[in-house]
């Protein structure tokens, strides 16, 4: 285990099991449909992107999106679009896949984005989800664990863009956040 990590939370056979029974899930809901355009939010979800791709059973397209918020309009939820996706949404069944939905404003304000883009339909695939912190209402429809409000990382998630290549999901010991 790495020396600043306090504890394990999730083990990285605990995230590919997850992801194993999410690509079946959606799999089995998208079977006979068109199949969903995944779109992966920068950078915290590419690890979880790759694992979970992996046992999707579908013709799938994906793409990338990077947003920040405004810094002092964090309560607006107004973000800024680093990076678009590189294709057209219309008409696509978009499933956006995101690290953890915290406050929930980043996914809210993207998925009313890729509506009024002309996207059919958009869902939601997160690994982690802390729903005690809330603020607006999202509700992810494919969802990986639950966790209680303590910051955590590792598989994308970072603290200062660090502890992202770690293979499972730990808590940081205090010292490292001085
Ligand atoms: P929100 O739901 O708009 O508040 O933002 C969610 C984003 O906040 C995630 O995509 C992460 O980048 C970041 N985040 C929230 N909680 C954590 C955490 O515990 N560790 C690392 N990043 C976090
Ligand atoms: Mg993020």
């Amino acid at each position: 285990m790495h020396q600043n990590i306090k504890e394990v939370f999730i083990t990285a056979e605990q995230i590919t099991e997850k992801c194993r029974e999410l690509g079946k899930q959606i799999t089995e809901e998208y079977t006979g449909k068109e199949a969903p355009l995944l779109v992966a939010l920068l950078k915290g979800s590419v690890p979880f992107l790759s694992e979970l791709i992996k046992y999707i059973e579908l013709d799938i397209e994906f793409d990338f999106m990077d947003v920040s918020s405004y810094s002092g309009t964090e309560s607006t939820g107004e973000i800024k679009i680093l990076k678009d996706l590189d294709r057209s949404v219309k008409g696509a069944n978009i499933i956006l896949v995101e690290d953890i939905v915290d406050t929930g404003r980043t996914l809210k304000t993207v998925k009313e984005l890729l509506y009024t883009k002309g996207a059919s339909d958009v869902k939601i695939v997160t690994l982690l989800d802390k729903p005690d912190r809330r603020v607006v209402e999202i509700v992810p429809e494919y969802l990986g664990f639950t966790i209680p409000n303590e910051f955590v990382v590792g598989f994308g998630l970072d603290f200062d863009q660090k502890y992202r290549n770690l293979p499972y999901i730990g808590v940081l010991k205090e010292e490292c956040y001085k």
